[in-house]
């Protein structure tokens, strides 16, 4: 806690929205910016988007946006100041502690901080303990007869947890680490019975460290060594607040890179196959760790490729059983593939026994699509017996039934057809069976997608029933806008930048729509402030509403709007326009909005007084104020007619 301005200061020249992003998801380059999938939300088109620019990101699809702080805040879920150090890290940066804290922040670590901090420790001391004595003759020898390398050793933090009771209870204790850190993190154990008495889960057994996204160790694998019946073969850290095992999975911290480059995702079952796929030379490779994979996993996948090869034992009876997991990934509208090894053999076994080369043609010449393996799986069974074919095709077309896109969809139906020979009608019944059933379901994950795809068309709405208010609001928002884009700089002409005349001319205009109206004044505070309101500057307030607004101005899109804007009357200024020029259209069209919003209102006024039969002195003045109004309207657009031409 308790990071010294400067070290704040110096991540944040140092740091690179790009950079930062693209550690998560593949970035691509289109026009003055960057895109990708969101992070944040499942999508397939992407509508996230960088500038490099202006340091930002925005999200279309969701709407989130923010600095590259708020970036690995949001993406990590940390707190302002885990944000900076991990920045910090990335950077190389030294991280300078501030010097006048109070001893009680000095105490108040973070809880997730000192769960890392624990978490490191554990990695180091399993690390060291394999170059020990013990460790060599009994871990580093295992790790020899697989064939792991000192350097794969290194990459992937294996360990050894030395035999005894409480090797790793000592160490960190007298490292200064509290019981219960240790307890929560995962790394000792209340004995049963006596909960104050406390020893070491890891023991005697191997250790695969298992790390987050951004490479902590968040929790650890230990493989006995022995042939003890008695004892689980494994031994997994618990759920912690670090690590949430539905959102991680084995390697991918190691992979992430490779699997945006191949554009591709191994998924195998264990820490052995990961370890030893790399050895192959296969880096793209992550492991669900024998359990069935999760949404979270999915979405984490998604990050990085929308393509998943699954790679299988040759034993049929446990593929069969892992089925459903993969049509989560179909579901998640992820393209998927399948591989299936020799009787017997796994990832590891399989590479080791014939090398990287033969492993790696292996892996090219049996990938096939998922629902021509699927099917082939079952061909055996129904050939014998078919009565079982009926079975075998609603099993397929449920999965088919998965698959969101509906293209992608009719191609696997055409596939399914010509693959279990039975006309493609059949399939298609059958499909759309399977997909009613499950539309609700369908719609409700859809939604959100749909919903955030509209949303970049929304900007400006095209239906034609569009209030008036919604109007006023937009052409207060170009406003706005031309404000904190161009604001700072200076008018040609005159000596004065375009804020002071902005500001000047809306000193007395009411601004309806209230986040603009705040903007405003935060605005003209700033200046008086003798600050310069950039887009830094609002985006440094730290007010959510404020930041969401001031990105969203500076990263409009204005394409999509022209047309409708049009119909409107709505002054949407195209950034090349000359500055004094586009300021003044823009203050004159606001205000043109606003007197005909107060025409409107004298309009109703005077239609009520009619209807109430007021006397008529009041429906006069009302009379009156409606045709001053207009008189005003129409020496705008006298105005307008001129500089518009
Ligand atoms: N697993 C587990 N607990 C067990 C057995 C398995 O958590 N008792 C998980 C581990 O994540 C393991 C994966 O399931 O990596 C696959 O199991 P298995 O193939 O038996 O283990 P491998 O890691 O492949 O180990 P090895 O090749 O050394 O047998
Ligand atoms: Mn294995």
């Amino acid at each position: 806690m308790g990071i010294s301005k400067l070290t704040t200061d110096k991540v944040k020249e140092r740091m690179d929205i790009a950079e930062v992003v693209g550690d998560y998801v593949p970035l691509k380059k289109k026009g003055q910016n960057l895109w990708a999938c969101c992070p944040f939300h499942g999508e397939k088109t992407p509508s996230f988007s960088l500038s490099p620019a202006k340091q930002i990101y925005k999200c279309f699809g969701c709407g989130k946006a923010g600095d590259p702080i708020q970036f690995i805040m949001d993406i990590e879920g940390v707190g302002f100041q885990e944000a900076i150090r991990h920045l910090a890290g990335k950077y190389g940066i030294e991280v300078e502690e501030d010097q006048d804290r109070t001893p009680e922040q000095d105490q108040a670590q973070n809880e997730r901080e000192s769960l890392f901090i624990a978490l490191g420790f554990a990695r180091d001391f399993f690390v060291k303990n394999l170059q020990s004595d013990e460790g060599r003759s009994i871990g580093l020898s295992y790790f020899k007869e697989r064939g792991f390398t000192p350097s794969i050793i290194e990459k992937f933090d294996l360990g050894y947890a030395l035999d005894g009771w409480d090797n790793m209870l000592k160490a960190a204790k007298s490292a200064g680490f509290q019981e219960d850190i240790l307890l929560k993190a995962g790394l000792v154990l209340q004995k049963e019975g006596d909960p104050s008495r406390i020893y070491d889960r890891f023991r005697n057994r191997v250790i695969f460290t298992i790390h987050n996204i951004s490479g902590k160790p968040i929790g650890f694998g230990a493989r006995i060594l022995t042939k003890d019946k008695n004892q689980p073969k494994y031994i997994n850290s618990p759920e912690t607040p670090v690590y949430h095992k539905s959102d991680v999975l084995y390697g991918m911290f190691q992979a992430k890179k490779a699997i945006r480059d191949k554009d591709n995702c191994f998924l195998v079952e264990g820490y052995t196959d990961v370890v030893s796929m790399h050895l192959s030379g296969i880096e793209n490779v992550v492991a669900s760790s024998g359990t069935s994979l999760t949404d979270g996993q999915i979405k984490l996948i998604k990050r990085f490729t929308n393509q998943v090869t699954v790679l299988y034992d040759g034993d049929s009876a446990g593929i069969k059983a892992s089925l459903r997991g993969i049509d989560l990934l179909l579901e998640g509208g992820l393209n998927v593939k399948a591989v299936v090894f020799p009787d017997g053999e796994d990832p590891d076994s399989y590479s080791r026994k014939v090398g990287s080369e033969a492993f790696q043609a292996y892996l090219a010449a049996n990938s096939r699509d998922f629902i021509g393996f699927k099917i082939g799986l079952y061909q055996e069974e129904y050939a014998k017996d078919p009565i079982r074919k009926a079975e075998v095709i609603r099993e397929v077309v449920l999965s088919i039934g998965k698959i969101p896109d509906p293209i992608i969809r009719s191609v696997y139906a055409k596939e399914a057809s010509n693959l279990l020979e039975i006309e493609e009608e059949i399939i298609h019944a059958e499909l759309n069976k399977s997909i009613l059933k499950t539309q609700k379901d369908f719609y409700n994950k859809q939604k959100q997608e749909i919903e955030a795809e509209e949303a970049i068309q929304e900007i400006l709405p095209t239906e034609i029933e569009t209030s008036f208010e919604e109007i006023l609001r937009i052409q207060e928002r170009e406003m706005v806008r031309i404000l904190v884009n161009y604001g700072t700089q200076k008018l040609s002409e005159q000596e004065i930048s375009l804020s002071s005349y902005l500001l000047s001319e809306t000193e007395d205009l009411e601004f309806s729509t209230p986040v603009y109206a705040r903007l405003l004044k935060l605005y003209r505070y700033a200046l008086v402030k003798g600050l310069i309101p950039t887009v830094e500057y609002f985006i440094g307030l730290g007010d959510q509403e404020i930041q969401k607004e001031v990105i969203d101005l500076v990263t409009m899109r204005h394409e999509v709007s022209v047309h409708w804007a049009d119909k409107h009357q709505i002054i949407i200024n195209k950034e090349s326009d000359d500055l004094s020029l586009t300021g003044y259209k823009t203050i004159l069209r606001l205000k043109r909005k606003m007197v005909q919003k107060m025409m409107e209102e004298a309009k109703l006024k005077l239609k009520n007084a009619e209807l109430e039969k007021l006397p008529d002195q009041q429906i006069i003045g009302f009379q009156e104020l409606y045709f001053e109004l207009k008189k005003v309207q129409l020496e705008i657009d006298r105005e307008l007619g001129i500089v518009i031409g």
